[in-house]
C-alpha cells in the first residue's frame, strides 16, 4: 500500500475538470485505486495514514499527477520511418502506404528487427506518459507475439496488439490468403489471452489481442466476415481505419458497391462497442448514425489528419451527438509518439473548423465555405477544444472507447491506478514561475511540454518508468 498527496487532476466527462483547486490523497492497494480523498478529507486522512505508518508520497507544488495517457491508434511497426513521408498522399503508387508503410512494415518478418524496434516503441510511449495503447502491429503473427512478451516483461505500457490482417492490394512480399489471415489471427489471440492470464494481473490486463482488419481497400467481403466471428466468439476489441480520406473513400466504395465505409463494416459485424475506428474525418451523416448506434469509437489521430485526411474531426460535435472519441498518435502517418503532441494537435485542429475562408465576403455553396460570419462565431463555440479537454480525450475518452471506462481513464475508488507524473521544467520553451496557478501550470505542460515533463509513470499500481 502506498499513498500519493497533492494535485492530481482528471477530467471523468468531457468538459469536467477535478482536483486544480483542492489537494486529493489517492491510496493505491494491489494495482487499484483502494480509496480517494479530496480537500480536507484528504488532508485528514493524510495524517491518519501517515500515523499508521503509511507511506504517503507528498507531491512538489511543481508536480501534476494525471492518468495514463491512453493512445487510442498507433502502428508500431512504423517506427523506424517516423517524420518521413508525410508529404505523399496515402493511397497510389507513389503514395504514403505503399513507398513508406508497406515495406518497413514487412521488414518486422526478421524476428530480430521486430525486437528492436518494438521494445524501443514501448519505452519511447513510456517516456512519454503512455499507459496504454491500442496498436497495429504488422501482418507477421510471430513477430506480433513478440510485442506482446515484450510488453509483458516490461510491465507496460498496456498493449492492446493487433495483428494486421490484408488480403488484397498489397504488394506481393506484404499480403495473405484469407485463409492464412483469419487462422494466424485465432492462433494470436489465443496466445495473447493464454500470456495475459499467466501474467497475473487483472482486468483490463497488461495485453490483449485485437482484430485488426487493415482497412476496406485491403480487405475482401470474406476476411471481413472471418474476422467477425473471431472478434465474437473470443470477445475481442476490433480495430481498423475509417473514412480517412478522399481518395482511401473513394477506393473503398469501388470496392463494396457505392457504400460507405461505415455501411460496409457494419454489414460485416465490424461496428459494435468495443470498436475503435481511426480517422473518420470523410464521414457521411448515416456513418455517423452508424458509429453512434452501434457504440463503436472514433481514435482521433488529428496530427496525421493534417497531411492526409483533407479535413478535421468534428470531435465536440461529435461527442454532443453522443459519439465516442479517442485520441490516438497514428505514428508514423502522425510524426510524433507523444499523446501531448496529439492533444494540441487536436486543440489547433478543432480551430480549424471555423476559420474564415478569405476574403470574407465569399459566400460559396461549397461545403463548410458557404458559411457566413455569424455561424462561424457559433462554430467557435461548437467546435474549439480546450486543452483540458483534449486531457479528456487522451484519456477518459480513450477508456470509454476500449470499454475499459469502468476500469481507467480517471482516478475512482476502484480503477487501476495507472498515471504520470507531470513536472514543471524549465525549457527552451517554457519557464518556471512560481505564480502560476494549478491551471496555468497545467496548460503550460500540455501546450509545450514533452518528454522532460514525465517524470514518473505507473501501470497497474507500479512505477514502471522515472526519468534519469
Ligand atoms: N490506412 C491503412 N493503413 C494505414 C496506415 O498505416 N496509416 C494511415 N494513416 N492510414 C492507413
Ligand atoms: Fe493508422
Amino acid at each position: 500500500v502506498f499513498a500519493i498527496f497533492g494535485t492530481c487532476v482528471d477530467t471523468p466527462e468531457f468538459g469536467e475538470v477535478r482536483g486544480l483547486h483542492e489537494p486529493t490523497l489517492v491510496v493505491v492497494s494491489s494495482g487499484c485505486i483502494q480509496s480517494l480523498y479530496r480537500g480536507r478529507a484528504a488532508e485528514e486522512s493524510r495524517k491518519t495514514l501517515e500515523n499508521q505508518g503509511v507511506s504517503v508520497r507528498v507531491l512538489h507544488a511543481s508536480e501534476i499527477l494525471v492518468p495514463g495517457f491512453i493512445d487510442t491508434h498507433i502502428h508500431f511497426p512504423q517506427f523506424p520511418f517516423t517524420g518521413a513521408g508525410i508529404d505523399k498522399p496515402l493511397m497510389g503508387d507513389d503514395g504514403f502506404l505503399v513507398k513508406y508503410a508497406f515495406p518497413t512494415e514487412e521488414s518486422m518478418s526478421d524476428l530480430a528487427i521486430a525486437r528492436s524496434v518494438y521494445n524501443a516503441g514501448l519505452e519511447t510511449l513510456l517516456r512519454h506518459g503512455t499507459t496504454s495503447a491500442l496498436i497495429f502491429a504488422s501482418i507477421h503473427c510471430q513477430a506480433s507475439k513478440e510485442l506482446v512478451d515484450a510488453a509483458i516483461r516490461n510491465r507496460g505500457p498496456r498493449a492492446f496488439v493487433g495483428k494486421v490482417c490484408v488480403d488484397r492490394h498489397c504488394p506481393d512480399s506484404y499480403i495473405e490468403t484469407t485463409e492464412t489471415s483469419i487462422n494466424e489471427t485465432e492462433d494470436f489471440i489465443n496466445y495473447t489471452q493464454a500470456r495475459a492470464a499467466e501474467a497475473g494481473h487483472s482486468p483490463p490486463y497488461l495485453v490483449q489481442p485485437v482484430v485488426t482488419p487493415r482497412f476496406l481497400p485491403t480487405c475482401t467481403a470474406e476476411l471481413l466476415a472471418g474476422l467477425s466471428q473471431l472478434a465474437e466468439r473470443y470477445k475481442c476489441i476490433i480495430q481498423s481505419h475509417m473514412s480517412e480520406s478522399i481518395d482511401e473513400v473513394e477506393f473503398s466504395s469501388a470496392l463494396f458497391e457505392g457504400k460507405t465505409d461505415a455501411e460496409v463494416f457494419s454489414d460485416f459485424g465490424l461496428l459494435r462497442a468495443p470498436s475503435v475506428m481511426a480517422h473518420c474525418v470523410q464521414m457521411k451523416c448515416t456513418e455517423e448514425d452508424l458509429l453512434r448506434d452501434s457504440g463503436a469509437a472514433i481514435a482521433h489521430c488529428p496530427l496525421s489528419n493534417f497531411f492526409f485526411a483533407s479535413g478535421a474531426l468534428p470531435v465536440k460535435q461529435l461527442i454532443s451527438r453522443g459519439i465516442k472519441v479517442g485520441l490516438g498518435t497514428d505514428v508514423a502517418g502522425g510524426y510524433s509518439p507523444s499523446m501531448l503532441s496529439s492533444m494540441r494537435a487536436a486543440v489547433l485542429a478543432s480551430k480549424t473548423l471555423h476559420f474564415q475562408y478569405l476574403p470574407g465576403a465569399v459566400q460559396s455553396s461549397v461545403g463548410g465555405l458557404s458559411v457566413g460570419a455569424k455561424e462561424k462565431e457559433s462554430s467557435k463555440e461548437q467546435d474549439d477544444l480546450s486543452h483540458f479537454d483534449a486531457l479528456y480525450l487522451a484519456t477518459m475518452g480513450g477508456a470509454a472507447s476500449l470499454g475499459l471506462q469502468d476500469l481507467l481513464g480517471s482516478f475512482e475508488e476502484g480503477k487501476r491506478f495507472d498515471a504520470v507524473l507531470l513536472t514543471q521544467v524549465s525549457t527552451a520553451l517554457s519557464f518556471v514561475c512560481r505564480h502560476d496557478s494549478r491551471e496555468d501550470l497545467l496548460q503550460k505542460i500540455l501546450t509545450l511540454g514533452d518528454d522532460r515533463n514525465v517524470k514518473e509513470v505507473f501501470v497497474d499500481g507500479q512505477s514502471v518508468y522515472s526519468q534519469p
